[in-house]
Protein backbone atom coordinates (compact mmCIF):
# COMPACT_ATOMS: atom_id res chain seq x y z
CA UNK A 1 0.00 0.00 0.00
CA UNK A 2 1.35 3.23 -0.59
CA UNK A 3 1.63 6.13 1.92
CA UNK A 4 -0.83 8.00 3.60
CA UNK A 5 -0.30 12.05 3.61
CA UNK A 6 -2.22 14.30 5.62
CA UNK A 7 -1.23 18.05 5.22
CA UNK A 8 -2.39 20.80 7.30
CA UNK A 9 -2.66 24.29 8.26
CA UNK A 10 -0.92 26.21 10.28
CA UNK A 11 -3.04 26.22 12.92
CA UNK A 12 -3.14 22.51 12.56
CA UNK A 13 -6.18 21.82 10.90
CA UNK A 14 -6.30 19.28 8.43
CA UNK A 15 -6.53 20.70 4.71
CA UNK A 16 -5.77 17.31 2.51
CA UNK A 17 -5.93 14.05 3.36
CA UNK A 18 -5.32 11.07 0.80
CA UNK A 19 -7.21 7.80 0.34
CA UNK A 20 -4.56 5.83 1.99
CA UNK A 21 -4.56 7.82 4.98
CA UNK A 22 -8.24 7.94 5.25
CA UNK A 23 -7.84 4.15 4.82
CA UNK A 24 -5.06 3.76 7.25
CA UNK A 25 -7.01 5.65 9.86
CA UNK A 26 -10.07 4.03 9.03
CA UNK A 27 -12.26 7.57 9.24
CA UNK A 28 -14.01 8.83 6.21
CA UNK A 29 -12.76 12.01 4.05
CA UNK A 30 -15.86 14.42 5.15
CA UNK A 31 -15.11 14.11 8.90
CA UNK A 32 -11.24 15.02 8.79
CA UNK A 33 -11.52 18.14 6.78
CA UNK A 34 -10.88 20.97 9.27
CA UNK A 35 -10.36 19.02 11.92
CA UNK A 36 -7.44 19.42 14.20
CA UNK A 37 -4.55 16.80 13.09
CA UNK A 38 -3.72 15.79 16.54
CA UNK A 39 -7.01 14.39 17.00
CA UNK A 40 -7.66 12.90 13.78
CA UNK A 41 -4.21 11.00 14.99
CA UNK A 42 -5.92 10.37 18.14
CA UNK A 43 -2.80 11.49 19.71
CA UNK A 44 -4.19 15.05 21.37
CA UNK A 45 -3.10 12.93 25.16
CA UNK A 46 0.56 13.03 24.88
CA UNK A 47 1.69 16.08 22.11
CA UNK A 48 0.01 19.43 21.14
CA UNK A 49 0.14 20.80 17.72
CA UNK A 50 3.00 22.84 18.38
CA UNK A 51 5.11 19.88 19.55
CA UNK A 52 4.39 18.24 16.12
CA UNK A 53 6.39 21.13 14.37
CA UNK A 54 9.42 19.99 16.06
CA UNK A 55 8.62 16.26 16.19
CA UNK A 56 12.01 14.91 14.41
CA UNK A 57 11.92 11.10 15.07
CA UNK A 58 8.71 9.26 13.77
CA UNK A 59 5.88 8.41 16.38
CA UNK A 60 4.63 4.89 16.69
CA UNK A 61 0.44 4.59 16.71
CA UNK A 62 -0.31 1.32 17.42
CA UNK A 63 -3.88 0.73 16.62
CA UNK A 64 -3.84 -2.96 17.29
CA UNK A 65 -7.22 -4.55 18.36
CA UNK A 66 -7.78 -7.82 19.99
CA UNK A 67 -8.10 -9.20 16.91
CA UNK A 68 -5.76 -7.81 14.86
CA UNK A 69 -2.20 -6.27 15.19
CA UNK A 70 -2.46 -3.23 13.23
CA UNK A 71 0.80 -0.64 14.00
CA UNK A 72 1.31 3.01 11.78
CA UNK A 73 4.43 5.14 12.03
CA UNK A 74 4.21 8.89 11.41
CA UNK A 75 6.51 11.04 10.30
CA UNK A 76 6.27 14.56 10.24
CA UNK A 77 7.47 17.84 7.96
CA UNK A 78 7.01 20.94 8.56
CA UNK A 79 6.46 23.19 5.33
CA UNK A 80 8.09 26.39 5.72
CA UNK A 81 8.22 29.55 3.72
CA UNK A 82 12.23 31.39 3.63
CA UNK A 83 11.10 33.87 5.83
CA UNK A 84 10.20 31.07 8.44
CA UNK A 85 6.78 31.55 8.07
CA UNK A 86 5.15 28.05 8.85
CA UNK A 87 2.52 27.42 6.66
CA UNK A 88 1.54 23.71 7.76
CA UNK A 89 2.62 20.61 8.41
CA UNK A 90 3.11 17.26 6.51
CA UNK A 91 1.80 13.89 8.20
CA UNK A 92 3.34 11.07 6.10
CA UNK A 93 1.47 7.47 7.37
CA UNK A 94 2.77 4.27 6.71
CA UNK A 95 1.99 0.64 7.63
CA UNK A 96 4.68 -1.33 9.62
CA UNK A 97 2.72 -4.26 11.03
CA UNK A 98 4.14 -6.43 8.69
CA UNK A 99 7.96 -4.91 9.62
CA UNK A 100 7.14 -5.18 13.41
CA UNK A 101 5.79 -8.56 13.65
CA UNK A 102 9.33 -9.60 12.22
CA UNK A 103 11.51 -7.72 14.46
CA UNK A 104 9.15 -9.16 17.19
CA UNK A 105 9.90 -12.25 16.35
CA UNK A 106 13.50 -11.90 15.60
CA UNK A 107 13.68 -10.55 19.16
CA UNK A 108 11.40 -13.41 20.71
CA UNK A 109 14.02 -15.86 19.04
CA UNK A 110 16.96 -14.36 20.67
CA UNK A 111 15.61 -14.42 23.68
CA UNK A 112 14.38 -18.15 23.23
CA UNK A 113 17.66 -19.45 22.05
CA UNK A 114 19.39 -17.63 25.37
CA UNK A 115 17.36 -19.11 27.22
CA UNK A 116 17.61 -22.91 25.57
CA UNK A 117 20.93 -22.60 26.14
CA UNK A 118 21.28 -21.07 29.47
CA UNK A 119 19.15 -23.97 30.86
CA UNK A 120 21.71 -27.07 29.90
CA UNK A 121 24.71 -24.50 30.79
CA UNK A 122 23.50 -23.60 34.30
CA UNK A 123 22.69 -27.49 35.01
CA UNK A 124 26.29 -28.31 33.84
CA UNK A 125 27.76 -25.81 35.85
CA UNK A 126 25.98 -27.04 38.91
CA UNK A 127 27.19 -30.86 38.10
CA UNK A 128 30.75 -30.06 37.53
CA UNK A 129 30.77 -27.77 40.74
CA UNK A 130 29.67 -30.94 42.92
CA UNK A 131 32.31 -32.66 40.65
CA UNK A 132 34.94 -30.51 41.77
CA UNK A 133 33.57 -29.98 45.38
CA UNK A 134 34.61 -33.67 45.96
CA UNK A 135 31.78 -35.95 43.77
CA UNK A 136 34.75 -37.27 41.59
CA UNK A 137 35.91 -39.30 44.28
CA UNK A 138 32.57 -40.94 44.73
CA UNK A 139 32.52 -44.26 42.76
CA UNK A 140 28.29 -44.27 42.55
CA UNK A 141 27.99 -40.00 41.67
CA UNK A 142 30.78 -39.30 40.28
CA UNK A 143 29.65 -41.35 36.82
CA UNK A 144 26.03 -40.82 37.37
CA UNK A 145 27.36 -36.85 37.05
CA UNK A 146 29.44 -37.03 34.55
CA UNK A 147 26.69 -38.70 32.25
CA UNK A 148 24.30 -35.68 33.12
CA UNK A 149 27.14 -33.72 31.81
CA UNK A 150 27.64 -35.43 28.67
CA UNK A 151 23.96 -35.64 27.79
CA UNK A 152 23.33 -31.58 27.73
CA UNK A 153 26.57 -31.42 25.80
CA UNK A 154 24.90 -33.42 23.50
CA UNK A 155 21.78 -31.88 23.79
CA UNK A 156 23.68 -28.15 23.35
CA UNK A 157 25.21 -29.39 20.13
CA UNK A 158 22.27 -30.74 18.74
CA UNK A 159 20.50 -27.48 19.56
CA UNK A 160 23.30 -25.82 17.91
CA UNK A 161 23.32 -28.07 14.56
CA UNK A 162 19.40 -27.20 14.27
CA UNK A 163 19.86 -23.59 14.71
CA UNK A 164 22.19 -23.62 11.74
CA UNK A 165 19.84 -25.54 9.73
CA UNK A 166 17.50 -22.86 10.33
CA UNK A 167 19.77 -19.78 9.81
CA UNK A 168 20.66 -21.28 6.49
CA UNK A 169 17.37 -21.89 5.42
CA UNK A 170 16.17 -18.39 6.55
CA UNK A 171 19.14 -16.62 4.54
CA UNK A 172 17.24 -18.24 1.77
CA UNK A 173 21.39 -19.53 1.59
CA UNK A 174 20.42 -23.02 1.38
CA UNK A 175 19.26 -24.15 -2.32
CA UNK A 176 17.88 -27.53 -2.86
CA UNK A 177 19.98 -30.10 -3.72
CA UNK A 178 17.31 -31.97 -6.18
CA UNK A 179 17.10 -35.51 -7.44
CA UNK A 180 15.19 -38.32 -8.69
CA UNK A 181 14.32 -40.44 -6.25
CA UNK A 182 11.58 -43.96 -5.67
CA UNK A 183 9.94 -42.45 -2.90
CA UNK A 184 8.73 -45.61 -2.43
CA UNK A 185 11.86 -47.14 -1.69
CA UNK A 186 13.30 -44.35 0.06
CA UNK A 187 10.38 -44.09 2.66
CA UNK A 188 10.57 -47.72 3.22
CA UNK A 189 14.62 -47.56 3.60
CA UNK A 190 14.07 -45.28 6.32
CA UNK A 191 11.81 -47.11 8.16
CA UNK A 192 13.48 -50.07 7.86
CA UNK A 193 16.55 -48.10 9.73
CA UNK A 194 14.06 -47.03 12.61
CA UNK A 195 12.87 -50.50 12.78
CA UNK A 196 15.91 -52.17 13.74
CA UNK A 197 16.10 -49.45 16.70
CA UNK A 198 13.01 -49.36 17.83
CA UNK A 199 11.86 -50.94 21.12
CA UNK A 200 10.19 -54.33 21.35
CA UNK A 201 7.28 -53.04 22.39
CA UNK A 202 6.19 -50.53 19.44
CA UNK A 203 4.77 -52.10 17.07
CA UNK A 204 5.54 -50.77 13.00
CA UNK A 205 2.88 -51.16 10.25
CA UNK A 206 3.58 -50.05 6.96
CA UNK A 207 0.61 -48.84 4.18
CA UNK A 208 2.95 -48.47 1.45
CA UNK A 209 2.05 -49.55 -2.41
CA UNK A 210 5.09 -51.57 -3.89
CA UNK A 211 4.84 -49.27 -6.71
CA UNK A 212 6.94 -46.91 -7.68
CA UNK A 213 6.98 -43.14 -7.24
CA UNK A 214 9.49 -41.21 -8.75
CA UNK A 215 9.74 -37.50 -7.50
CA UNK A 216 12.60 -35.25 -7.50
CA UNK A 217 13.49 -33.54 -3.68
CA UNK A 218 16.35 -33.10 -1.83
CA UNK A 219 16.98 -36.55 -0.64
CA UNK A 220 19.49 -35.40 2.76
CA UNK A 221 16.31 -32.87 3.81
CA UNK A 222 13.57 -35.06 2.84
CA UNK A 223 15.49 -38.00 5.56
CA UNK A 224 15.72 -35.28 8.22
CA UNK A 225 12.10 -34.25 7.94
CA UNK A 226 10.86 -38.14 8.25
CA UNK A 227 13.60 -38.19 10.93
CA UNK A 228 12.09 -35.90 12.90
CA UNK A 229 8.72 -37.03 11.90
CA UNK A 230 9.36 -40.48 13.27
CA UNK A 231 11.43 -39.63 16.17
CA UNK A 232 8.39 -37.73 17.16
CA UNK A 233 6.55 -40.62 16.76
CA UNK A 234 8.75 -43.33 18.79
CA UNK A 235 9.51 -40.52 21.86
CA UNK A 236 5.18 -40.49 22.08
CA UNK A 237 4.54 -43.96 21.81
CA UNK A 238 3.36 -45.82 24.45
CA UNK A 239 4.38 -49.22 25.58
CA UNK A 240 2.12 -51.97 23.15
CA UNK A 241 1.69 -48.76 20.59
CA UNK A 242 1.22 -49.13 16.77
CA UNK A 243 3.37 -46.51 15.01
CA UNK A 244 1.66 -46.40 11.28
CA UNK A 245 2.93 -45.29 8.03
CA UNK A 246 1.31 -44.03 4.69
CA UNK A 247 2.28 -43.19 1.18
CA UNK A 248 -0.96 -42.04 -1.22
CA UNK A 249 -0.40 -40.92 -4.58
CA UNK A 250 -2.54 -37.85 -6.60
CA UNK A 251 -2.59 -36.74 -9.94
CA UNK A 252 -0.15 -33.56 -8.53
CA UNK A 253 0.94 -34.86 -5.16
CA UNK A 254 2.21 -37.31 -2.76
CA UNK A 255 0.58 -37.16 0.50
CA UNK A 256 2.95 -39.50 3.02
CA UNK A 257 1.10 -39.37 6.86
CA UNK A 258 3.17 -41.21 10.41
CA UNK A 259 0.77 -41.75 12.59
CA UNK A 260 1.14 -43.16 16.10
CA UNK A 261 -0.75 -44.54 19.16
CA UNK A 262 0.59 -42.02 22.05
CA UNK A 263 -0.86 -38.82 24.33
CA UNK A 264 -2.06 -37.35 21.37
CA UNK A 265 -1.41 -32.95 20.86
CA UNK A 266 -4.38 -30.74 22.39
CA UNK A 267 -6.36 -28.96 19.38
CA UNK A 268 -5.05 -25.26 20.05
CA UNK A 269 -1.27 -26.61 19.56
CA UNK A 270 -1.65 -28.35 16.64
CA UNK A 271 -0.76 -25.37 14.09
CA UNK A 272 1.90 -24.29 16.47
CA UNK A 273 3.96 -27.35 17.35
CA UNK A 274 5.89 -26.13 13.72
CA UNK A 275 6.34 -22.98 15.74
CA UNK A 276 10.42 -23.08 17.04
CA UNK A 277 11.13 -23.93 20.33
CA UNK A 278 7.34 -24.66 20.84
CA UNK A 279 6.70 -27.51 22.73
CA UNK A 280 3.64 -28.98 24.65
CA UNK A 281 5.53 -30.24 27.68
CA UNK A 282 8.64 -28.30 28.04
CA UNK A 283 10.10 -30.38 30.52
CA UNK A 284 9.09 -33.71 29.18
CA UNK A 285 10.46 -32.24 25.75
CA UNK A 286 14.30 -31.43 27.08
CA UNK A 287 14.15 -34.66 29.34
CA UNK A 288 14.09 -37.01 26.09
CA UNK A 289 16.70 -34.43 24.58
CA UNK A 290 14.57 -32.67 21.93
CA UNK A 291 15.25 -28.89 21.34
CA UNK A 292 11.70 -28.13 20.44
CA UNK A 293 13.12 -27.18 16.59
CA UNK A 294 12.58 -30.59 14.48
CA UNK A 295 9.01 -29.76 13.14
CA UNK A 296 10.42 -26.04 12.70
CA UNK A 297 12.99 -27.47 10.11
CA UNK A 298 10.42 -29.72 8.73
CA UNK A 299 8.31 -27.16 7.96
CA UNK A 300 11.14 -25.18 6.36
CA UNK A 301 12.50 -28.29 4.04
CA UNK A 302 8.88 -29.15 3.00
CA UNK A 303 7.72 -25.65 1.73
CA UNK A 304 11.10 -25.15 0.26
CA UNK A 305 9.77 -28.19 -1.71
CA UNK A 306 6.46 -26.70 -2.70
CA UNK A 307 4.55 -28.80 -0.13
CA UNK A 308 2.16 -28.58 3.30
CA UNK A 309 2.83 -29.83 6.36
CA UNK A 310 0.59 -30.23 9.40
CA UNK A 311 -1.12 -32.20 12.21
CA UNK A 312 -4.15 -33.89 13.25
CA UNK A 313 -4.97 -35.35 16.77
CA UNK A 314 -7.23 -36.89 18.89
CA UNK A 315 -6.28 -36.06 22.73
CA UNK A 316 -5.68 -39.42 24.23
CA UNK A 317 -6.10 -41.04 20.89
CA UNK A 318 -2.71 -40.23 19.20
CA UNK A 319 -1.30 -37.76 16.39
CA UNK A 320 -0.76 -37.92 13.00
CA UNK A 321 1.41 -35.64 10.94
CA UNK A 322 1.09 -35.25 7.64
CA UNK A 323 2.59 -33.92 4.35
CA UNK A 324 2.66 -33.33 0.70
CA UNK A 325 5.24 -33.10 -1.97
CA UNK A 326 4.64 -32.45 -5.47
CA UNK A 327 4.53 -34.95 -7.80
CA UNK A 328 3.90 -35.22 -11.60
CA UNK A 329 4.07 -38.04 -13.74
CA UNK A 330 7.33 -37.99 -16.10
CA UNK A 331 6.95 -37.19 -19.38
CA UNK A 332 7.63 -39.66 -21.73
CA UNK A 333 9.80 -38.06 -24.04
CA UNK A 334 12.13 -36.74 -21.42
CA UNK A 335 13.63 -40.59 -21.69
CA UNK A 336 14.03 -40.35 -25.59
N1 LIG B 1 3.91 -37.61 17.76
C1 LIG B 1 3.70 -36.67 18.69
N2 LIG B 1 2.87 -36.89 19.75
C2 LIG B 1 2.67 -35.94 20.69
N3 LIG B 1 3.24 -34.72 20.69
C3 LIG B 1 4.08 -34.44 19.68
C4 LIG B 1 4.36 -35.38 18.63
N4 LIG B 1 5.21 -34.80 17.75
C5 LIG B 1 5.45 -33.56 18.23
N5 LIG B 1 4.78 -33.33 19.38
C6 LIG B 1 4.79 -32.09 20.18
O1 LIG B 1 5.35 -31.07 19.36
C7 LIG B 1 6.47 -30.48 20.00
C8 LIG B 1 7.47 -30.01 18.96
O2 LIG B 1 8.07 -31.10 18.30
P1 LIG B 1 9.58 -30.97 17.79
O3 LIG B 1 9.67 -29.71 17.00
O4 LIG B 1 9.96 -32.24 17.13
O5 LIG B 1 10.40 -30.73 19.14
P2 LIG B 1 11.03 -31.78 20.19
O6 LIG B 1 10.75 -33.16 19.69
O7 LIG B 1 12.47 -31.46 20.21
O8 LIG B 1 10.36 -31.46 21.49
C9 LIG B 1 6.97 -31.56 20.95
O9 LIG B 1 7.68 -31.00 22.03
C10 LIG B 1 5.67 -32.19 21.40
O10 LIG B 1 5.09 -31.42 22.42
MG1 LIG C 1 11.30 -33.78 17.71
Amino acid sequence: MTDGVIATDRRGKVILINSPAEKMLRVPHESVNGKAIIDVLDIADDYQFDNLMGQEAPITLDRSTVNERYILRVNFSVIQRETGFVNGVIAVLHDITDQEKVDQERRDFVSNVSHELRTPLTSMHSYLEALSDGAWQDPDLAPKFLEVTQNETERMIRLVNDLLKLSRMDGGREHLDKSFVNFTDFFNHIIDRFEMMKKDSIKFKRFISKEPVIIEIDEDKIMQVLDNIISNANKYSPDGGQISFFLKKFDNKIEVAISDEGLGIPKEDLDKVFDRFFRVDKARSREMGGTGLGLAIAREVIRAHGGEIWAESNRGKGTTVKFTLPYSELPEDDWE
